[in-house]
């Protein structure tokens, strides 16, 4: 009796907080391609026609930046697998990070969003760097400002939450709507697997496929998960695979360490999905692998030792012929944009 008091004191309050930030617009769903779970979004925050439109105008404004000069579309380009080709990314005035900007594709099925998973959300995500001084630089009063000064957005802003007030939760919500659309999945693996299409795959990309699945062999899919009707290729959890290690064998960027300070989690990384990986490169936190073959013979060798590293990683009896299988399965994960209606 107790209990169910003080859940609906703790319901209401939540009401409260949120009134007037829901969307009200037509409701739409993001069509998951083959080999895509449904497309998850928070109850306060259903996907709608204008809260989408909304999010991918901001998503690409660079007004969102302190000089007018970045956009999130700079760091996370469609043109560039959602990524930015860089080892670290650039911000305003050029100034350089020491991560690797991961692909949005897809972010949506993440259930912590950063390498470090310090987001909970996409909504909390998305406040993170319109005010990070080396990113977009913007204090989160002035972007508000700068939204309510332009006469497109009040209007669009009254169609996707109703009259009234313009904050940083209701930019925060229609950029992650957006986000939510940015999915991808159909590729020629999904073809074959999942849709029994055995023309899909190259020989190679398909003997790559077994390698990724076997654990015996590749081990991949420990942490890139896929499963018998769907794949994310993501555990959604945080591992060391000894990436990005200094040249005395220290970590350098102590990861999630940093977000829960359990000793185990120093550095380890969230587990990124491996869709459209080909048009995502360079590769790991720091950018520090080129290619997909420089990440597959990575792990051949057994990751980087370190005192944390992950007990999935091992080194790997492959051939010259299994690594560039592998190469090729990699590329068959390149696939198209899921449909909104
Ligand atoms: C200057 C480049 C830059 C800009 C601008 C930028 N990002 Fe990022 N983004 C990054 C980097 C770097 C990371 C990884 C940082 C980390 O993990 O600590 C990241 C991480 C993310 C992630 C997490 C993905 C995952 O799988 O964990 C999402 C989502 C994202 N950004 C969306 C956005 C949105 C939305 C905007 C605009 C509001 C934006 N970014 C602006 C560089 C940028
Ligand atoms: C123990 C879990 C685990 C296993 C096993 C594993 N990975 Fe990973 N993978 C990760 C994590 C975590 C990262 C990010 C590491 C970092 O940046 O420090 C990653 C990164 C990658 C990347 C880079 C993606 C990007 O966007 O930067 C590729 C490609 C990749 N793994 C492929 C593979 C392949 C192929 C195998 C099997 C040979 C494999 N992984 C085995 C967890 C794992």
């Amino acid at each position: 009796m107790r209990l169910m008091l003080i859940v609906g004191v703790v319901l209401l309050g939540a009401c409260t907080k949120t009134a007037g930030l829901k969307p009200i617009g037509k409701p739409v769903n993001v069509i998951a391609p083959l080999g895509l779970p449904a497309v998850p979004a928070p109850e306060e925050n259903p996907l709608t026609e204008e809260t989408v439109a909304l999010g991918k105008k901001l998503y690409f404004d660079p007004r969102l930046s302190a000089d007018g000069t970045v956009s999130c579309a700079s760091c996370h380009d469609p043109e560039k697998g959602f990524g930015d080709s860089r080892k670290t990314a650039v911000g305003v005035r050029q100034q350089t990070g020491n991560r690797n900007a991961p692909t949005v594709l897809n972010a949506a099925y993440s259930p912590r969003q950063f390498w470090d998973g310090r987001a909970a959300s996409l909504e909390e995500q998305a406040a993170g760097p319109i005010a990070n001084p080396i990113e977009m630089n913007l204090p989160h009063a002035e972007c508000v400002r700068r939204v309510q000064g332009d006469a497109e957005y009040r209007t669009l802003f009254a169609k996707a939450f109703g009259e009234g007030a313009i904050t940083m939760l209701h930019i925060q919500r229609a950029i992650a709507a957006y986000e939510r659309t940015v999915v991808t999945g159909n590729s020629p693996f999904d073809q074959y697997f999942y849709g029994g299409n055995k023309a899909a795959l190259s020989a190679p990309a398909a003997r790559g496929m077994a390698i990724f699945l076997d654990r015996e062999r590749g081990n991949c899919a420990a942490c890139h998960t896929a499963g018998t009707k769907e794949a994310v290729f993501s555990d959604g959890k945080f591992h060391n695979v000894g990436a990005g290690l200094s040249p005395e064998g220290e970590l350098v960027d102590l990861g999630r360490f940093a977000e829960t300070k359990v000793e185990s989690d120093k550095g380890a990384f969230k587990t990124p999905s491996l869709r459209n990986v080909a048009q995502t490169g360079p590769y790991m936190h720091d950018g520090s692998l080129k290619t997909l073959r420089a990440v597959v013979d990575f792990y051949a060798g057994g990751g980087s030792s370190n005192p944390y590293l992950d007990k999935e990683v091992r080194p790997l009896a492959l051939t010259g012929r299994d690594r560039e299988d592998l190469v090729a399965f990699l590329e068959s994960l390149t696939g198209e944009l899921a449909r909104v209606q």
